[in-house]
């Protein structure tokens, strides 16, 4: 759970960006292009899930300079999605994913019926869908009994598969979850059940490379413990397709993801799930 001190750090920096986007000059996003679960992004930095619940500074945060933005964690409200859906259906300038979760924690019935129900509403209007299995309350009962997380994740696939037959449009689905030693092989059981992506939450360099091998060509999105641009060059270097940055950016404020991308070593960067797009 965020601290006090990374609710209130976030809160500033919300303000801030309202403030520096009346200021800032559009410019388009750092030019990295990268191509990670179908969609091409202009650079491989994100903003991890938890500055924008709902959305509300999508407009705002394409200025920084970020590929991608996660928004979320989404929860349903009843049947609706609260303010989320109303700044989901304004056009953007970047791609958006779409970080949701259900009511309860666990695996079972009535929190798989909750997660669907909340893709249902939200995939029309994500170009990634994120289901968030990273809360404290989650990796409690992963731990209690490893083998539903899979299970629960094969499930989804199987709903994104259903929505896209039914809707005409695939919007791909990546899971959110903490890494640990057993990642690798439970990885390797998300690929096999057909994920787009994997937002891996953790710094263990080692961790991180063998889930990307464990789950290439699926993307793993690293987060966690990122800094610098040499922590977003070194997870690249160790397989990751993306990378996402919460409190890196709460304390650098509006400009740091500009900053971040300037110090990253292009050449540096040849991660195996990244496909560089030509010219
Ligand atoms: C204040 C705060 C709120 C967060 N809220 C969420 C959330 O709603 N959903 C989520 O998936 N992650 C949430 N996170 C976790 C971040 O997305 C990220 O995984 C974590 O902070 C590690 O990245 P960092 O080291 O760059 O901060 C939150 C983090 C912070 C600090």
């Amino acid at each position: 759970m965020a601290s006090i001190g990374a609710l209130l750090a976030t809160s500033a920096a919300r303000l801030a960006l309202r403030l520096a986007a009346r200021v800032i000059r559009p410019e388009p996003p750092p030019d990295f292009p990268v191509t990670a679960m179908g969609l091409h992004l202009a650079n491989p930095l994100g903003l991890a899930a938890g500055f924008d619940r709902d959305g509300a500074l999508l407009r705002a945060l394409p200025l920084c300079g970020f590929g991608f933005v996660e928004i979320g964690t989404v929860r349903l409200q009843g049947a609706t999605a609260g303010p989320a859906l109303e700044h989901l259906t304004r056009p953007r300038a970047i791609p958006v994913g779409v970080n949701f979760a259900g009511a309860s924690d666990g695996f079972g019935a009535d929190a798989l019926a909750e997660y669907q129900a909340a893709m249902r509403l939200l995939a029309p209007h994500a170009d990634y869908l994120t289901a968030n299995l990273s809360t404290p309350r989650a990796a409690m009962r992963q731990r209690e009994a490893p083998w539903r997380r899979a299970a629960f994740v094969a499930a989804l696939c199987r709903a994104r598969d259903a929505l896209a037959e039914e809707t005409g449009r695939r919007v791909p689905l990546a899971v959110k979850l903490p890494l640990g030693a057993g990642s690798p092989l439970e990885c390797e059981r998300l690929r096999a059940a057909g994920l787009d992506g994997v937002v891996g939450v953790g710094a263990d360099r080692t961790i991180i490379e063998e889930v990307a091998l464990s789950l290439a060509p699926v993307p793993l999105i690293s987060v966690g413990g990122v800094r610098s641009a040499a922590d977003i060059a070194a997870r690249l270097a160790r397989g990751a397709a993306l990378v996402q940055v919460h409190r890196a950016f709460t304390q650098g404020g509006p400009l740091s993801p500009r900053r971040l991308l300037a110090g990253l070593d292009v050449t540096a960067r040849s991660p195996p799930a990244v496909s560089r797009r030509a010219g």
